[in-house]
């Protein structure tokens, strides 16, 4: 299994931030946001991890992350999106380096206080199809929400008026190798962008997704209140964890 975070895109939402740095690379209190969805991926026991950026800031990724020695891996796999074709899109290039292995894939501006171990344990465990982790929000309509019927999920809208559920679905997801062909039949959403959803959607359909949900908090840090509550939810945890040291 491998590890894939997207950290492309603009981040017109924090603009003027990320007019002269890409969004992934702002500070979350003592490190860069990026920092934390690749402790993530590592911490779930991933080694082979490809980071997908974009836009003007790319070369900065390989003098922040090099080899990723820092993280105890021996290398780090790199590529560029060209444009702004949306989460799907951006996974697009991940098909070479995926290699027909299973990956996981997180978004580079979220971050999760506990670990994903044993939902990446129980996708491998699983023969194909697609995992998600999701969690109870009280604004679920910032985010892709399912729709549940006797347990299981029935849909996903991305960013709905009235949510059928409390639920946000995260943005880490378990894909097997089909995700590239999905991604391949996709048409770009009314905000032109190949949208993660929709590839949900396509393996729902299949009777082909599974999910958890996700303990212990998850923020994204895409705009500048979600960015302010991370900084102050990782201080409270790195806090927290230094007392429960010191006794
Ligand atoms: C994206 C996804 C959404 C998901 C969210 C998680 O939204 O489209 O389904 O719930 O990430 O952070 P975005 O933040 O790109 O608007």
């Amino acid at each position: 299994m491998k590890g894939v975070i997207l950290a492309g895109g603009l981040g017109t939402r924090l603009h003027p931030l990320t007019k002269i740095t890409n969004k992934h690379l702002l500070p979350i209190y003592d490190r860069p946001m990026i920092h934390y969805p690749l402790l993530t991926l590592v911490g779930a026991g991933l080694r082979d991890i490809l980071i997908v950026t974009g836009g003007n800031h790319a070369g900065e990724f390989l003098r922040l992350l090099g080899n990723g020695k820092e993280f105890g891996l021996e290398d780090i796999a790199y590529t560029y999106q060209e444009g702004e074709g949306g989460i799907a899109d951006a996974l697009s290039l991940a098909r070479h380096f995926a290699d027909g292995e299973k990956i996981v894939v997180m978004l580079g501006d979220n971050i999760i206080e506990g670990d994903i171990k044993r939902s990446v344990q129980a996708f491998a465990d699983q023969p194909g199809g697609a995992r998600l982790l999701l969690k109870r929000v009280a604004d679920p309509g910032r985010f892709g929400v399912p729709e549940f019927r006797d347990g299981r999920i029935v849909s996903i809208e991305e960013k709905p008026r009235n949510p059928k559920s409390d639920y946000a679905v995260v943005g880490v997801y378990m894909y097997d190798p089909t995700i590239f062909d999905i991604i391949a039949t996709l048409k770009p959403s009314e905000r032109g962008e190949l949208e993660i959803t929709d590839v949900n959607n396509a393996y729902i359909k299949r009777g082909d997704l599974q999910h958890d949900v996700l303990e212990g908090w998850w923020t994204d840090a895409g705009t500048f209140e979600s960015l302010f509550r991370a900084n102050q939810l990782v201080r409270e945890k790195k806090i927290e964890t230094l007392t429960a040291r010191l006794g």
